[in-house]
């Protein structure tokens, strides 16, 4: 099915707010220049895989290619579900999980991070639109999502004094008294900041205080030096 938007045909305002994707005003900036020769480049375009796919992921992908002829439940297979439950136990030491209600399986973390802010936005009855909480720089589906959501964001700098990691404190009572989400990126796109306990903890006495909820965007959390894995939302 397709769709095309006459001229005067009503659609979501709030598209207007929308920023062109970084990786487009990218390669704006990169057009005409041409880089020293004398240089290797490092690319701080879209993060596209360097290293080949690892051999198993392609053996599993091609004896598992029939199974793209049909679609998948919403839910995912309980198989997923349970081996999602499963790592999250050994990866955080959490408390058995339930795999029927308590993972949900998405699309790549792009989805559910722009799906959670219309799940919890409620911007019926307000004043002032609900505010949006996310660091800056950050990944632009959480600017993308407050928008179309109907919230605004409101966005915590990284410090450079604090090894870019975003500090909080200095967030008004007036703001959090307004923000119905929180954005979390931890390790940080693209700072690769990490929050520490203290900061989790301070983040959730804030949450319970002002009544908002944490989306913790931990999609780099496998990525890091050393032998102890960052902290995460779930207790560790
Ligand atoms: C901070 C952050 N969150 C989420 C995503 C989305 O990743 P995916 O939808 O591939 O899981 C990205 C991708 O660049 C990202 O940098």
């Amino acid at each position: 099915m397709s769709h095309s938007v006459n001229p005067g045909t009503a659609v979501n305002p709030q598209l207007a707010k929308l920023h062109p994707y970084p990786f487009e005003k990218l390669r704006q900036l990169f057009s005409g220049v041409t880089p020293n020769p004398d240089h290797r480049a490092i690319s701080l375009g879209i993060g596209e895989p360097k290293h080949p796919t690892p051999a198993f992921i392609l053996t599993a992908l091609t004896h598992n290619v029939h199974g793209l002829a049909n679609y998948p439940s919403t839910i995912g297979s309980d198989k997923l579900r349970t081996a999602i439950a499963s790592w999250l136990e050994r990866r955080y030491g959490v408390p058995a999980l339930d795999p029927a209600t308590q993972v949900l399986p998405v699309n790549g973390s792009r989805e559910a991070l722009f799906g959670i802010a219309h799940c919890v936005i409620d911007a019926t009855g307000a004043t002032e639109p609900p505010l949006v909480l996310c660091p800056n720089p950050f990944y632009q589906i959480y600017e993308g999502a407050a928008y179309l959501a109907g919230a605004e964001p409101y966005f915590v700098n990284s410090e450079p004094s604090r090894n870019f990691a975003c500090d909080y404190s200095g967030v008004p009572d007036d703001v959090w008294a307004r923000v119905q989400l929180l954005y979390l990126c931890s390790p940080g796109n693209p700072t690769g900041a990490t929050l520490s306990l203290d900061d989790w903890r301070q983040l959730f006495a804030l949450a319970d205080r002002y009544n908002f909820v944490i989306a913790a965007d931990e999609c780099y959390s496998e990525i890091y030096h050393g032998s102890a894995p960052p902290l995460g939302a779930l207790p560790w």
